[in-house]
């Protein structure tokens, strides 16, 4: 296929992007040049309450809803627009779920004769933690803040922890990661624990403004390893037996559990910035990024936030703006219009889902 790809750095750009790698089937249309962008729109048709009741995703189930959701949202979000490029998430995610994404924008690609993006999913949480709102515009109108490099970026989701270091755009390197649970997944099981349903870290941090993190201190895993890895699958272990044993004792009341909540959240957080905290020292990065589903989490934006700012040298952090922490095709769409500009095409007969796709 013959892309008119040199042309892409300086004009006008309209990018349809998908994204269908977990329980969320998600599409925008974002129209960018430079370093502005705006958003035509951004949708996210949510399974959450569908996988409620089985308290975390079912594979299967994920991927027969995305079937039925995605064209319906596509021909909402185009309306009469022709996108100049299609971009999809191929990786890493659910293979199942992430086969209905990529076939939808081969099609699309295919039919309209637009070149596709395969997009790395873990380098779209990265691009929406540079999302800014501009001010004085509407909500959909973004900028893309300036990154200084080196940069450290934290990515928490229901499916990732790792800790990446980008040397320079597009250049990155994995230096940690979880070795069990991600923070999310954590946040979910540790909720399905105290029946506060699914998806876990909302109803969590919710409780845990009621809490004491004192009440009922729970470990914090790996803290002092040493090194970046992080482990959280002890900490929901840790709160299936305290939850027991209360419970034994005829202790365990809502307002335990909310401490319990709370001392939980604190963990995590406490960890999860002690760690970027010394990462971010030991390679003198100049920005730290902070993205993934996790990074709703009120209390660890404000602590990682505050713990840079106290640094010696003053670390300027960028966290996505709340509505593209979850997963979503606006951050998608950013990362393609990118990779299109450094000319990363795939063909629409043979572009291919990667599960465990490594940035
Ligand atoms: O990025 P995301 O939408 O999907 C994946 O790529 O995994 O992240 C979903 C995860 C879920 O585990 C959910 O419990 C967690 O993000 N999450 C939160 C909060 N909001 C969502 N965790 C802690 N605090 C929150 N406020
Ligand atoms: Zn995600």
């Amino acid at each position: 296929m013959n892309h008119p790809a040199k042309q892409f750095n300086r004009k006008q750009l309209t990018v349809l992007a998908i994204e269908s790698s977990c329980d969320e089937t998600a599409v925008a249309l974002l129209r960018g040049k430079g370093d502005v962008l705006s958003f035509l729109s951004s949708s996210v048709a949510s399974q959450a309450k569908i996988h409620r009741r089985y308290g975390g995703v079912v594979p299967e189930i994920a991927a027969r809803n995305h079937i039925a959701a995605i064209i319906p949202l596509v021909k909402k979000t185009l309306a009469h627009n022709v996108p100049d490029i299609i971009a999809v998430t191929a990786g890493p995610g659910l293979i199942t779920s992430l086969l209905v994404g990529v076939h939808t924008a081969r099609a699309l690609s295919y039919i309209y004769k637009k070149p596709l993006v395969r997009v790395n999913h873990i380098e779209g949480h990265m691009y929406s933690s540079r999302l800014q709102p501009t001010r004085g515009a509407s909500n959909f109108k973004l900028q893309i803040s300036t990154m200084q490099f080196p940069a450290l970026a934290l990515i928490v989701s229901g499916g990732h922890t790792e800790l990446i270091l980008i040397k320079n755009h597009g250049n990155y390197k994995k230096i940690g990661a979880t070795l069990d649970d991600a923070a999310g997944e954590a946040f979910d099981k540790a909720a399905k624990i105290m029946d506060l349903g699914y998806p876990g870290g909302p109803a969590i941090a919710h409780r845990a403004t009621y809490g004491d993190p004192l009440i009922s201190p729970l470990p914090m895993p790996m803290l002092g390893s040493g090194d970046y890895s992080f482990s959280f699958s002890g900490l929901k272990t840790a709160i299936l037996y305290r939850v027991r044993d209360l419970k034994e004792q005829g202790r365990y009341t809502d307002e335990m559990r909310d401490h319990l909540c709370a001392a939980f959240q604190h963990s995590v957080v406490t960890v999860l910035v002690k760690k970027t905290c010394s990462a971010a020292e030991r390679y003198k990065v100049k920005t730290v990024l902070l993205a993934g589903g996790v990074a709703a989490n009120l209390a660890l934006r404000q602590k990682l936030a505050e713990t840079m700012l106290r640094q010696p040298r003053s670390i300027p952090v960028r966290i996505a703006p709340l509505p593209y922490c979850t997963d979503n095709a606006a951050m998608i769409a950013v990362a393609g219009y990118f990779r299109a500009q450094r000319n990363k095409f795939s063909s629409p007969l043979s572009c291919d889902a990667d599960p465990a796709w490594e940035l």
